[in-house]
């Protein structure tokens, strides 16, 4: 369905419904609808409050088509900047092992590999580096997986369900960890959208009291490690950066900006 009557009809309803950026996900909606009964649904879903990525099944991140379910978060345009940050780590030193801990939909370590694919981009030889996805929901490793099939990946990106970097050997590695870990506090989780709330996985999103639960585990699971040499790249929420920071002090972290110039990256080295 995609004419213009057809196109503004579901603008409207978007309006209505007050969604984000209503345009362009009209436009999506009017290409992925085949009927007019398709239609009525998605527009009493959108209603409710579902974010269209969910109805869709599709969302980009890094310009790289991702499937995603309701056991992953949305990916955020945020985050993109964690896959430049480790493009530039990863194309100055020699790393054994990479490793994205809270996969998720594996957008981050995806879009890494495909980056560090093109030649324009990194010349190195990826067969020289263990590349691991690791989260402790099954249920987000299905779709981690799923997307590592979808772009060819299996014998890159190799999975493994634990907690944080629990049962992996690292030892005499020098390792690159990314880490978009559940950051959020308490009290602001319950102040989100409700669509947010309603639709994405609170396992993935909420960080305990003080949105640090698990950086302060992550830190702790770092100090009691035997690497050879390690760079952490993380990201968190403006508001408690400085606590998080304060978490991995002994490691001298750096904070990095979002596309938004908020404080969100903090950048490492043991
Ligand atoms: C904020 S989401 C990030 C997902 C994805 N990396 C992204 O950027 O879109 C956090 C992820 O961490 C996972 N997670 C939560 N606790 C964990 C733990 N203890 N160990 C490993 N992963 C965990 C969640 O299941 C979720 O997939």
């Amino acid at each position: 369905m995609n004419n213009l009557s057809e196109l503004f009809y579901i603008q409207r309803a978007l309006r209505k419904a007050k969604y984000p950026d209503y345009k362009r996900v009209s436009k999506e909606i009017a290409e992925f609808t085949k009927s007019r009964k398709d239609l009525k649904k998605i527009l009493e879903q959108i209603k409710q409050g579902k974010p269209w990525e969910y109805i869709c099944k599709s969302v980009e991140f890094y310009t790289i088509q991702f499937y995603i379910n309701q056991n992953v978060i949305i990916p955020r345009i945020e985050t993109e900047k964690m896959v430049n940050l480790a493009i530039k780590k990863f194309k100055k030193e020699h790393f054994d092992t990479v490793i994205d801990i809270g996969t998720g939909s594996g957008c981050i370590i995806i879009a890494l590999v495909k980056s560090l694919m093109l030649p324009s981009i990194c010349k190195k030889d990826l067969t020289k580096t263990k590349f691991i996805a690791t989260d402790s929901s099954g249920r987000a490793l299905n779709v981690a997986e799923e997307n590592i099939k979808k772009h060819n990946l299996l014998n890159i990106i190799k999975i493994k369900k634990t907690d944080l970097i629990k049962r992996i050997n690292l030892k005499n590695k020098s390792v690159l960890l990314m880490a978009n870990l559940p950051y959020i506090p308490q009290r602001q989780y319950e102040r989100l959208d409700e669509s947010i709330r309603k639709y994405e996985p609170k396992s993935a999103l909420e960080g305990g009291v003080d949105g640090n639960k698990y950086y302060k585990k992550l830190s702790e699971q770092l100090r009691t490690r035997t690497f050879k040499n390690f760079t952490l790249i993380l990201e968190t929420e403006e508001s408690i950066i400085e606590e998080t920071k304060k978490i991995f002090n002994r490691y001298n972290p750096i904070i990095v900006k979002d596309i938004y110039d908020k404080n969100r990256f903090l950048i490492m080295s043991s």
